[in-house]
């Protein structure tokens, strides 16, 4: 357990991220910051009110400012606009750019020593703003999109096999867009190669819905994105770091070489411990999967020299 943990949002993946790290006790507090007036007051006061009842003593609170937020560990930004049915992330760009921003500076201010997890979209441009504006390290900045786009895959697999989601193991690299990069070479059934399990044409046919997993929530919601399972992989990426577990799990990490590339935010296999982002694990690709994972850094590349700072 740390002592606080921030989660800049009260919207809904801000809300449920905090219901669920209070009810894991991941922090002795939780702070849920919003600039709307009364919104993470009455949510946080709502949450609070569930503790006896789900049987957790994080005390959660709401507030529209980052005194309260003084110290924090971990910082989890969820702030900015959603999808609406038909826009891609990267309609997001400025708006959530210049709120990120904004956001960005009162952590570096208020929280200089803390983790930063981004889930704003788009992800990998955000977090690129927030280590920009922080000067943080890259140890202590971390995009959330792999665990999740990870999750759709793996439930769609345990689903089409009929299996356990517990018994895939899977990993989504590359940026949280369209042009992410399910390695079906590293796919597995409890240690199976999924492709002895399934035929080409269904195994593709579940790479394609997953990299248009976010835009299927968006369609049947109309008024906005996704929040059960983001706040579900922000949550399981805090816990690794909380709880110093060594996790390996597919994160957004500041390049420095890796995979031949540099100076961009990308979904790679992370190692994560209290420390943040501990170590990044260079996994051979075919020669399709590297070229798709260019692509995909094309395609992070591109918005992010659009954005302005
Ligand atoms: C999604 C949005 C939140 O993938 O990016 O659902």
């Amino acid at each position: 357990m740390v002592n606080k943990i921030t989660v800049v949002g009260a919207g809904n993946v801000g809300a449920t991220t905090a219901q669920r790290l209070a009810e894991k006790e991941l922090a002795r507090r939780v702070i849920l910051v919003d600039i709307q007036e009364g919104i993470p007051q009455g949510k946080g006061l709502d949450q609070w009110e569930s503790a006896p009842i789900a049987g957790f003593d994080t005390r959660i609170s709401g507030t529209n400012t980052y005194e309260e937020t003084a110290g924090s560990e971990i910082v989890i930004v969820t702030a900015g606009i959603a999808r609406k049915p038909g826009m891609s992330r990267d309609d997001l760009l400025n708006t959530n750019a210049g709120i990120v921003k904004q956001v960005s500076e009162s952590i570096r201010d208020s929280s200089p020593e803390a983790i930063i997890i981004m889930v704003s979209n788009p992800l990998d441009v955000m977090s690129y703003v927030a280590k920009q504006v922080t000067g943080f390290p890259r140890e202590r900045v971390l995009g959330m999109a792999g665990v999740l786009d990870t999750a759709r895959y793996r439930s769609f697999i345990a689903e089409a096999l009929d299996v356990s989601v517990r018994d895939i193991q899977a990993m989504v690299l590359g940026g949280h867009g369209d042009t992410m990069v399910p390695l079906i070479s590293y796919t597995s059934v409890s240690g199976i190669p999924v492709t002895q399990l399934m035929t080409a044409d269904k195994l593709q046919a579940i790479v394609d819905r997953t990299r248009n997993g976010g835009a299927e929530i968006v369609k049947y919601l109309k008024t906005g994105s996704a929040y059960y399972a983001p706040s579900a992989a922000a949550v399981q990426m805090c816990e690794a770091i909380v709880n110093d577990q060594k996790r390996i799990l597919p994160c957004a990490a500041w390049l420095e070489g890796e995979y031949g590339m540099k100076g961009l935010f990308l979904g790679v296999p992370c190692k994560l411990g209290r420390g943040g982002l501990e170590r990044i694990f260079e996994v051979e690709l075919t020669q399709s999967e590297r070229e798709a994972l260019e692509k995909s850094a094309e395609a992070v590349r591109e918005p992010m020299a659009a954005v302005k700072l």
